[in-house]
């Protein structure tokens, strides 16, 4: 049976390595009950993750949140489909088994190698906010922001879902095999029925007032009153006709009879009321953005844009910490100093700069100059935690005058590594925002909640806020799906869930491997130590939590709690090492 995360036979004292320390994270126990039936390599690959082991392969490999949709990915790959078409094989079974995380109601960001041209791009399929959406959308008639879950349950925070339109421009642009081929297993499955995972069944338990507040979630979630039981069988025909739906193409999605029931969903909602058209639906379009990277001790880290923070946040931190000497690893107070300082001083830059750059000007160069970071990390020299840390002045080619954001992010999402046998790269990062976003469920998926990832306040002080709502814009992400280069060559896919908390994940798996010298699966057990705007959160039951006096001492709030990030991480070389969250469900498989 899962159980969050539970301690440590290493005795923590004094020194130790990152490889122990990495080691002490106690793996839940992977598909315990629930994944025996998928064969023997995947009971290898389970075994693997429980001994905090890499997964080895030499063609191809992927890295996702569970078992099932591994499968799905891999017997794609395996069938001689690219990566493009093992990601929407995946996705297809990650909104059926992991529905509280991502699925066809959401949005997803791509990173993406091209072994053929060398070159590295990036799909935004975010949510947008309703062409009737104004920036007082979260807030009462005083123009107070709303509470984070009044906001979230119920029509007002769904933006329209983006997955299903990156599914098929995935696929569209580097797929090789049938699309309806992709979505063949998740089609089966929903049909003969699945066996309800531990940790879904404990994500319904927890959830059940918010989930019964609406009559198809609770009969899906809770049929005849009953929350799901870890073991239970169960059955998705809507989710089979829906993706049998989009196997016609993402317009039979976007228009038609499955537009209207999502917009009768979300009108007919509380606190939904004509918010959404289907105009919003018809002219949703997925589109590439330049990739982000920047500079890391010989890397191009290399991730995703505006609309998400990741890229830049990421980059930023790394930038800041160059000049510093992070060898003595992630349990050394001095170095979580340097990180979680480094750390503060990104979310100061992208609270202030940060949003849709197709609403906003975002200085991205000027965030990432190295001149810009160079000035910015001298105030890391000290000795103690900073007493204020305030956004910086990047170069910027267009006047920018922005107040700070409020907005509040909690952890959900789910991510996805896949290399393939030609050596293309794939790191998506996919979300439905909250777990099991708005709570409406429409034709077998969830409805994403993704519109509270903007600001709540739209002004400070008189002054507008970058990443305030406004009609058609695509609320901030912290997604941050990443892909390492080397010499040219990609070295590492990762990212992780973890609302606005994936920042200081993947930063800590990326430094972790280039720093501190582990391998992914080490990668993914770093006790974590996270902070952004201040206090200081450690993982608890893990020797991070042992970091307390020592970051006390140097002037920060800190607290214990869990930290529940989801890392896939596959690592590309002479052959492929993937490396699975220990804190959640998934696994690296390849051949
Ligand atoms: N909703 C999580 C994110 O986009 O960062």
């Amino acid at each position: 049976m899962w159980k969050a995360i539970s301690i440590l036979t290493v005795l923590w004292a004094g020194a130790v390595s990152a490889q122990q320390a990495a080691d002490a994270v106690a793996p839940e126990a992977a598909g315990a009950g629930v994944f025996e039936d998928l064969g023997p390599g995947y009971a290898g690959a389970m075994a693997a993750k429980v001994q905090g082991k890499p997964v080895m392969a030499q063609n191809w490999m992927v890295a996702a949140a569970n078992p099932h949709a591994v499968k799905a990915g891999a017997d794609a790959l395996a069938a001689g489909g690219t990566a493009a078409d093992a990601l929407v094989a995946v996705q297809a079974m990650l909104g059926l088994v992991e529905p509280q995380s991502s699925g066809l109601g959401g949005g997803a960001f791509l990173v993406w190698y091209d072994a053929a041209t060398g070159e590295v791009t990036t799909l935004d399929g975010r949510e947008t906010a309703p062409l009737a959406a104004t920036p007082r959308r979260f807030q009462d008639a005083e123009g107070k922001p709303l509470s984070f879950f009044d906001a979230v349950v119920g029509g007002r925070s769904v933006g329209v879902p983006g997955t299903p339109a990156l599914m098929e421009a995935v696929h569209a642009r580097w797929g090789k095999l049938p699309f309806a081929d992709l979505t063949a297993p998740a089609i089966a499955m929903a049909e003969e029925g699945f066996t309800v995972s531990p940790r879904l069944a404990g994500l319904i338990a927890e959830d059940t007032e918010r989930l019964g507040r609406f009559e198809a979630t609770a009969d899906y979630f809770m049929p005849g009153g009953t929350p799901l039981a870890a073991g239970d069988l169960r059955k998705n025909p809507a989710y089979a006709e829906t993706l049998r739906l989009l196997n016609g193409g993402a317009a039979k999605f976007y228009t038609g009879d499955n537009a209207e029931a999502i917009v009768d969903a979300v009108n007919g909602a509380m606190d939904g009321a004509g918010m959404l058209s289907a105009t919003d639906l018809s002219i949703y379009r997925v589109k590439e953005r330049p990739a982000v990277c920047a500079p890391y001790r010989g890397h191009e880290v290399c991730g995703m844009g505006p609309p998400s923070s990741g890229a830049v946040a990421v980059g930023q931190i790394l930038g800041l910490l160059e000049g510093y000497d992070l060898s003595a690893g992630p349990m050394d107070a001095g170095v979580r100093r340097l990180m979680g300082d480094a750390a503060r001083l990104a979310f100061a830059d992208r609270g202030r700069y940060l949003a849709d750059s197709d609403y906003v000007p975002v200085p991205v160069t000027g965030l990432l100059d190295p001149d810009y970071l160079a000035r910015r990390a001298t105030l890391l020299a000290g000795d103690s935690a900073l007493t204020e840390v305030a956004p910086g002045e990047p170069e910027f080619d267009h006047a920018l005058l922005w107040a700070d954001d409020v907005s509040l992010e909690l952890p959900s999402t789910s991510h996805v590594s896949i290399v393939d046998a030609a050596g293309n790269v794939a790191s998506l990062t996919t979300t439905i925002e909250n777990g099991f976003g708005s709570r409406i469920m429409v034709n077998g998926f969830l409805l994403n909640n993704e519109l509270t990832d903007f600001s709540f306040s739209s002004h400070a002080d008189g002054v507008p806020i970058a990443n305030r709502v406004e009609p058609g814009k695509r609320p901030r992400s912290s997604m941050s799906p990443t892909i390492v280069m080397k010499d040219g060559a990609p070295v590492l896919a990762v990212g992780s869930p973890g609302g606005s908390r994936i920042i200081g994940y993947v930063t800590e798996a990326i430094i972790g491997v280039i720093d501190w010298g582990l391998d992914v699966q080490q990668a993914a057990s770093i006790p974590h130590a996270v902070n952004r705007f201040g206090a200081y959160d450690l993982e608890e039951g893990t020797p991070a939590a042992d970091l307390m006096d020592a970051l006390s001492g140097m002037g920060y709030e800190v607290g214990t709690r869990a930290l529940t990030s989801g890392l896939h991480l596959i690592a590309i070389g002479d052959g492929l090492q993937g490396g699975a969250d220990p804190r959640r469900e998934g696994i690296a498989y390849g051949e």
